[in-house]
């Protein structure tokens, strides 16, 4: 048993974004055209319905938790049934809510070791207080055990591996050239499997390119939660709310001959599952083109609250 909730399926900033009036922000606030809210990236796992394990921590944490009973605490007057968080890397939409985690709460905290740096880094993090909350850097390419901070296993286990993307968008450095200083490691894609009975599946919710080591990884699996950020490339510009590219922001985009939905079509991926949306990407709208032509590729939009059993 594996079974996945979706606690945040929109990218950083949400939708509605707060300060954001373009076409889905403005239809969210007016609950037009099918357009639900969505607050910012983050699934939550498990495979004992007891010990779960958080993959990435948004700002919306707080809120998140409260709107999701499996998330509250079930015993004793201090409890989560929270047992660690998993990062695959360091935006403020994955990194924000590890500060809503403090409180004297036992967790582990995984993440590779450049992610792992700069949250060193930045002492507001220290309210994670070492005695109660570990963090443990994650090996690319090794199946481990997640544990929970008394090192008991909580029979998930994960393989994460890098992916094509970019550091997070706060530690950008401009002198360091046309990838701001991004290296190996920055963005991490992981394979999430029960360990009892072998399930996984993928969780990918930021990816610049599809590789040929990608392709084979996903061939054929299950489900595969996938970097569903842009519609197209150069869909801030046309949506006149700024004019970064998908690619200058380290995301692909769903359409196109450059596009997930080109590059998955002959993967054989059972569930494709589009996570990560941003507020721009025409796809939140249920009654749009761009959602049919989603959907009739075979790819589903997430959703908060989403369930998955793989
Ligand atoms: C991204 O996924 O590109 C980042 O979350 C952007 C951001 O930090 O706003
Ligand atoms: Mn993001």
């Amino acid at each position: 048993m594996l079974k996945i909730l979706v606690l945040g399926s929109a990218a950083g900033g949400g939708s509605p974004q707060w300060n954001c009036n373009s076409e889905v922000s403005k239809a969210v606030r007016e609950r037009k055209n099918g357009a639900s809210p969505r607050t910012q990236s983050s699934i939550a796992v498990t495979s004992n319905d007891i010990n779960w394990f958080l993959f990435n921590a948004s700002p919306d944490l707080g809120s998140q938790i409260l709107n999701n009973e499996q998330m509250h605490p079930k015993k004793d007057l201090r409890h989560s049934p929270i047992s660690g968080v998993v990062l695959t890397n360091g935006d403020v939409d994955h990194v924000a809510g590890l500060l809503t985690l403090r409180e004297r709460q036992n967790l582990s905290v995984y993440a590779h070791k450049r992610v792992h740096s700069v949250l060193k880094s930045n002492s507001i993090f220290n309210v994670l207080n070492p005695e109660y909350v570990d963090r443990r850097e994650m090996m690319m390419n090794e199946k481990f055990e997640l544990m929970d901070k008394k090192g008991d296993g909580v029979g998930l286990e994960v393989e994460a591996f890098e992916v094509p993307g970019k550091i997070a968008l706060w530690l950008e450095d401009e002198s360091k050239g046309k990838d701001f200083g991004t290296q190996a490691g920055d963005t991490i894609g992981l394979r999430i499997s029960s360990k009892e009975a072998g399930e996984s599946f993928y969780y990918i919710p930021a990816c610049a390119r599809m590789t040929d080591d990608l392709a084979n990884r996903i061939e054929g699996s299950k489900v595969v939660l996938f970097d569903g950020t842009l519609w197209q490339n150069d869909e801030m510009a046309s949506s006149r709310v700024g004019e970064k590219t998908g690619q200058r922001m380290g995301h692909m985009n769903n359409s196109g001959n450059d596009g997930s939905i080109e590059a998955f079509k002959d993967l054989g991926v059972k569930r494709k599952i589009f996570i990560h949306i941003n507020t721009t990407n025409p796809i939140l709208l249920e009654d749009s083109d761009e959602r049919k032509i989603v959907e009739e590729n075979g790819w589903e939009v997430s959703y908060d609250g989403m369930e998955i059993e793989v």
